[in-house]
C-alpha cells in the first residue's frame, strides 16, 4: 500500500529535493503559465487581459480559468508541426482529444483551426455535434462502445471508428449492416510497450483493458476479420502507449512494432495499410521538475522514426494521425482558488507543516490523489514581501487525501481571503471532477484580450437536488 500522503512525517523545513527554494516567491515560473499570464503593475496575476481579482468577483471562486488565446495556439501548433514533419510523405493530422477537456466553444475552435477531433463515449460525441463538429474529422475510441453509441457514430458519419477488440469488429459489422452503411474503422493495437509514467495511465503494456495485442496475433486476426466484413473499410492502425510521457523512446517501439504488422499484412494478405494513427501522451510541465519536448522537435524525432523503419521495411510512410489532449488543454489553465483555514500543524520535535485549505479540492482536481500528480501554485491576487514557507494546499473535502497541492512555496503571510492560482489545469481536472460532499463543478470560463466569457457555468445546489428524484 502506499503511504497516506497527509500521514508523510517530514516537516515543514523538509521541501521536496526537486522543489527549488524561490528567490522570489512572487515570479510566474517560465512555462509553468499560459502565455498571456503576468502580474499587473500592483501585484495581481492577470490572464488574458483580466485581473484574476476580478474574475473572483465576478464569476467567483473556485473557477477554472482558460486562456483562449494559448489553448488555439498550442492546438495549431501541433497541427502545424506534425503536417510539416510529414510533408515530404502523405502528411498527418492532428486530432484534439476531447477526453482532457471538452464544451461546445473548444470543440468550436479545435473545428476552426483546424485539427480533428477524438471522442470516447456519445457524451462526447453529443458534445461535438451540437457544436457541428464535422463528422468526417471526429474519431470515436472506446474499450467498449455500446451499441447505441456505435449507431449514432454511424449514423453521424463520423470519420472513423477505432475498434478495440475482435468482437467488436462483428458489432460495427453488424450495426453498419443494419444501417446500411459502410464504416472505416481503424484497429487499435496493443504494442507491450511500457511507458514511462504511472500505471495508471500506461496504456500498451499487456495486462490492461485496451486494444488488440500483438501477441498471439490477435490484432493480425483483426486485421483479416475486417478484410473480411462486409461493411468494413480498413483505413489503418492506431496505437497509443499512455499519458504525461516525455521521450520518444516508447514511441519507437510502438512504431516499429505496429509498422511491423503493416509489413506482416502486405506479405501474407497482399493489403496495403495507408494511415497509421500514433495517439497522444505528450507530456506538459507541471512543476520544475518536467521538461516537455516542442512539438516542432517531437514532430521530426518521431517523423525520423517512421521514416527509419519503414525504409528498412520496404514501406511508404503512410498517412500519420496524432492525439494530443493534455498538452494542448492542460498548459492553457489555472484553478483560481481563495483561501480559507490557514492551519500550522505541529509533527513532532521541530516538525510542523502548514496547511492552506482552499474552496475546491479532489472535486475539480483528483490528479494529485488518484496519479500522485505533483501540482505547483502561486499567491495571485498580491504580491507578498514574506519568506517563503513550504505549505501544502488542501481542498475543503471531508478526506484527508483531499490534496491539491502537495508541496510549495508561498509567502508565509498566506492568510483567509487570499487568492490562489494553480496552473496547468486544463487537462483531465474539469473532465474528471465530480460531486463529492455535494460540492457543485466549478465554472470554466475563457478570457481574452480583457473579456471573460463563461464556457461552462457554474453548477448550482438545484442543479444537484434537481437530480434528487426519489
Ligand atoms: N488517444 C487515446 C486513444 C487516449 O486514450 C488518450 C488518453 C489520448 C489520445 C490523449 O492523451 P493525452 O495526450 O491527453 O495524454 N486521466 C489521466 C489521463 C488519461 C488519458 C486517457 N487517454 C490523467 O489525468 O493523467
Amino acid at each position: 500500500m502506499r503511504a497516506h500522503e497527509a500521514g508523510a512525517l517530514h516537516g515543514n523545513d523538509a521541501a521536496p529535493t526537486w522543489l527549488p527554494y524561490p528567490s522570489d516567491v512572487n515570479t510566474l515560473i517560465d512555462g509553468l503559465w499560459s502565455r498571456t499570464t503576468r502580474r499587473t503593475v500592483d501585484g495581481a496575476v492577470e490572464v488574458g487581459g483580466v485581473d484574476v481579482r476580478r474574475i473572483a468577483e465576478e464569476v467567483g471562486t473556485p473557477a477554472f480559468v482558460l486562456d483562449e488565446d494559448d489553448f488555439r495556439r498550442r492546438a495549431r501548433r501541433f497541427r502545424d508541426a506534425f503536417a510539416e514533419a510529414f510533408r515530404p510523405h502523405a502528411g498527418a493530422d492532428v486530432y484534439y482529444a476531447g477526453k482532457a477537456f471538452l464544451c461546445g466553444a473548444v470543440a468550436r475552435w479545435v473545428e476552426e483551426d483546424g485539427l480533428g477531433l477524438d471522442v470516447c463515449t456519445g457524451g462526447e460525441l453529443a458534445v461535438a455535434l451540437r457544436a457541428q463538429f464535422p463528422p468526417e474529422r471526429i474519431a470515436l475510441h472506446g474499450n467498449n462502445k455500446s451499441v447505441a453509441e456505435i449507431r449514432r457514430a454511424l449514423e453521424a458519419g463520423v470519420g472513423r471508428i477505432v475498434v478495440d477488440s475482435l468482437d467488436e469488429v462483428d458489432l460495427v459489422d453488424a450495426v453498419a449492416a443494419e444501417l446500411g452503411v459502410r464504416a472505416a474503422v481503424m484497429l487499435r493495437v496493443t504494442t507491450g510497450v511500457e511507458a514511462h509514467t504511472h500505471e495508471f495511465i500506461a496504456t500498451a503494456h499487456e495486462d490492461q483493458k485496451f486494444g488488440l495485442s500483438l501477441t498471439g496475433g490477435i490484432a493480425f486476426e483483426a486485421v483479416r476479420r475486417v478484410l473480411d466484413a462486409a461493411q468494413l473499410d480498413l483505413v489503418g492502425l492506431h496505437s497509443h502507449i499512455g499519458s504525461q510521457i516525455f521521450d520518444t523512446g516508447g514511441f519507437e517501439v510502438a512504431a516499429r512494432r505496429v509498422l511491423d504488422l503493416v509489413a506482416q499484412v502486405r506479405d501474407e494478405l497482399g493489403h496495403t495499410i495507408t494511415h497509421l494513427d500514433l495517439g497522444g501522451g505528450f507530456g506538459v510541465m507541471y512543476n520544475t521538475q518536467h521538461t516537455p519536448a516542442e512539438p516542432e522537435a517531437l514532430a521530426s524525432g518521431i517523423a525520423g522514426i517512421v521514416e527509419k523503419q519503414c525504409h528498412d521495411l520496404e514501406l511508404e510512410v503512410p498517412h500519420l494521425a496524432f492525439e494530443p489532449g493534455r498538452a494542448i488543454a492542460g498548459p492553457s489553465t489555472q484553478t483560481l482558488y481563495t483561501v480559507g483555514t490557514v492551519k500550522d500543524v505541529r509533527l513532532g520535535g521541530p516538525h510542523h507543516r502548514v496547511y492552506v485549505s482552499v474552496d475546491g479540492g479532489m472535486s475539480d482536481n483528483v490528479r494529485t490523489a488518484l496519479y500522485d500528480a505533483d501540482y505547483s501554485c502561486l499567491l495571485s491576487g498580491r504580491v507578498s514581501a514574506e519568506p517563503p514557507e513550504v505549505v501544502r494546499v488542501v481542498g475543503k473535502h471531508c478526506e484527508s487525501g483531499d490534496i491539491v497541492v502537495k508541496d510549495e512555496y508561498l509567502p508565509a503571510d498566506v492568510r483567509r481571503g487570499d487568492l490562489i492560482s494553480v496552473p496547468v489545469t486544463g487537462a483531465y481536472c474539469y473532465s474528471l471532477a465530480s460531486n463529492y460532499n455535494h460540492v457543485p463543478r466549478p465554472p470554466v470560463v475563457a478570457v481574452k484580450d480583457g473579456e471573460i466569457r463563461t464556457l461552462l457555468r457554474r453548477e448550482t445546489e438545484e442543479d444537484l437536488l434537481g437530480l434528487d428524484v426519489g
